[in-house]
């Protein structure tokens, strides 16, 4: 599930990708993969969907590269349960403090983790962006987690067959 990048969309998310922090994402992980890697894949997927269903496919791009716009610096003080519940806002005030954020894609961030999240989808693109994240995510965790865990179980009974040996 890779997307081509196209003239507009790379022109809709220039100044977002040339920022230092959003550069960042490269070395954070997430889902087995990179942060970056994950918020392209769930921009890549709203740009497709939201601009052959005529909806407002700029706001949408780019509240959706920005959904998870967050360190893990940035969360060093919460755990597990309260990053994922506290991570989209966390996101949107990153997005505010180097991006302009208009109100369409302040609640794409805001809201993507719904129901988990504080934030409620507002707006058709919101909904889209919550259900296209959701999808990402468990195809992420299937395609690089699953074979993560599986080389580790790999080694682990290599290893033991050879101690019996
Ligand atoms: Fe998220
Ligand atoms: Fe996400």
């Amino acid at each position: 599930m890779s997307l081509k990048s196209t003239w507009e969309f790379d022109n809709i998310v220039k100044d977002i990708n040339n920022n230092d922090k959003f550069q960042d994402l490269k070395g954070e992980l997430h889902h087995g993969i990179s942060r970056y890697e994950h918020s392209m894949r769930v921009a890549k997927w709203t740009y497709l969907v939201t601009k052959n269903t005529k909806l407002n496919y700029e706001d949408a791009t780019r509240g959706a590269l920005l959904h998870d716009f967050y360190t893990d610096d940035d969360t060093k003080n919460y755990n597990t349960k309260e990053t994922l519940k506290f991570h989209p806002e966390i996101a949107l005030l990153n997005a505010k403090k180097y991006f302009d954020i208009n109100n369409k894609q302040e609640n794409i961030i805001a809201s993507h983790m719904y129901p988990l999240g504080v934030a409620k989808p507002k707006y058709v693109e919101s909904w889209i962006i919550s259900a296209i994240d959701k999808g990402v995510a468990v195809y992420e965790m299937y395609r690089y987690k699953a074979s993560l865990v599986m080389g580790i179980w790999i080694i682990f009974i290599f290893n033991l067959i050879s101690i019996q040996r």
